[in-house]
């Protein structure tokens, strides 16, 4: 089969674990007869400095006339002027409202070669397999009012929280259908005790419990999960949370896995997200971000991006064997003790990705 890939390198460490990533992909294709067509587009801070703007309507318009997205990272401090008009991360945010992506899954695994480079004592971390579905479209990173403004003579600013009733039951609906391939326990992430918003998600969350018994459902405050996460990050299977309750946990999650530079991401649009429906597209990046301080020297993790790969295969190109096929080789890779900088070893990011070719 053809399909059309539309690679957003990025900024930072960005185009070179995208870079990398396309080498794997490459393999994929030549082994199993498919076809993969790749076009590189700008978005980040690299598009506003060719284009003046974070993410053009031609890119997003070829995003969405691909089978998957696969993104770097984007973001630097040369973009970081706080009074800029645009941003690197208004691009990415962009895309992913202009793609519909609402669903962001983050697999947390723990591979046991991996257990010593985590700071957790070891026996937390046994079994951990953790599938945090992060919203992704809406809460506080798109409600409105969003702005800055004086009043009275005073700095004011506001961000919203806010959410439609459809927006949490497509998002949880979705939990309870990948909980039940998995341990069959949705733990529903909120701040009930405090926001409105909450309340509407434990609700609806609560509904869709009652009507899926074979799946058990706890409901969480945020803070508390924060606190489980470390304490006892095994007795996590699927976590279902509000877009930044998602971010910030999901940081605190990839302690355990023993760096960012592991973890891989899916965001799925409506389509993408249900198994008997057609295939659309998806965007595919690492959880980590375009780490300046390690750009350019060719030192960076690979895997999260490799990894991405695999999901990209699996959800938006439903190639389930290959996708399986790349992540039993970094599963090898790992397990054969290979470790770039951040896990504490000494491989290059080329050097990671051709091993996990090696074993592919
Ligand atoms: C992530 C990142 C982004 C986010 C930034 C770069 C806008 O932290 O994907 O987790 O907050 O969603
Ligand atoms: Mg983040």
């Amino acid at each position: 089969m053809n399909y059309k890939i539309t690679t957003l390198p990025g900024d930072g460490i960005g185009p070179e674990v995208v870079y990398e990533a396309t080498k794997v992909l490459d393999i994929i294709a030549n082994k199993y007869d498919h076809t993969f067509n790749f076009q590189e587009r700008l978005m980040g801070g690299c598009s506003i400095d060719k284009y003046g703007t974070s993410l053009t309507d031609e890119t997003l318009a070829d995003c969405k006339d691909s089978d998957a997205v696969l993104l770097g990272a984007v973001g630097g401090p040369k973009w970081d002027n706080p009074e800029a008009k645009d941003r690197p991360e208004r691009g990415l945010l962009a895309l992913r409202k202009g793609l519909g992506v609402f669903a962001n899954l983050r697999p947390v695994k723990v591979h046991p070669s991996l257990i010593n480079s985590s700071p957790l004592k070891p026996e937390k971390l046994k079994d951990v397999d953790i599938l945090v579905i992060r919203e992704l479209t809406g809460g506080l990173y798109f409600g409105q009012p969003k702005m800055r403004e004086m009043r009275d003579g005073k700095q004011y600013a506001v961000d919203t929280l806010e959410y439609f009733d459809y927006e949490i039951q497509r998002i949880i609906q979705l939990a309870f259908e990948l909980a039940k391939d998995r341990k069959k326990k949705v733990t529903s992430v909120d701040k009930a005790n405090v926001l409105e918003s909450s309340r509407l998600w434990r609700q609806i969350a609560s509904n869709l419990g009652t009507a899926n018994p074979d799946i058990q459902l706890e409901h969480t405050l945020v803070d508390t999960a924060s606190m489980k996460l470390i304490t006892s990050p095994a007795s996590f299977d699927v976590i279902v949370t509000e877009n930044m309750f998602g971010d910030i946990l999901t940081d605190e999650a990839s302690v355990l896995a023993g760096s960012m530079g592991m973890l891989p991401s899916a965001s799925l649009a409506e389509s993408t997200s249900r198994s008997d429906k057609e295939a659309r597209v998806g965007l595919y990046e690492p959880i980590h971000g375009s780490a300046p301080d390690i750009a350019g020297q060719g030192i960076a993790n690979p895997i999260g991006t490799i990894l991405s790969c695999a999901l990209m295969l699996r959800y938006s190109l439903k190639l389930e064997f290959e996708a399986q096929a790349i992540e039993n080789a970094v599963d090898a890779v790992i397990s054969s003790g290979a470790k770039t900088l951040d896990l504490g070893g000494k491989l290059t990011t080329r050097q990671m990705a051709d091993e996990i070719i090696k074993n592919l």
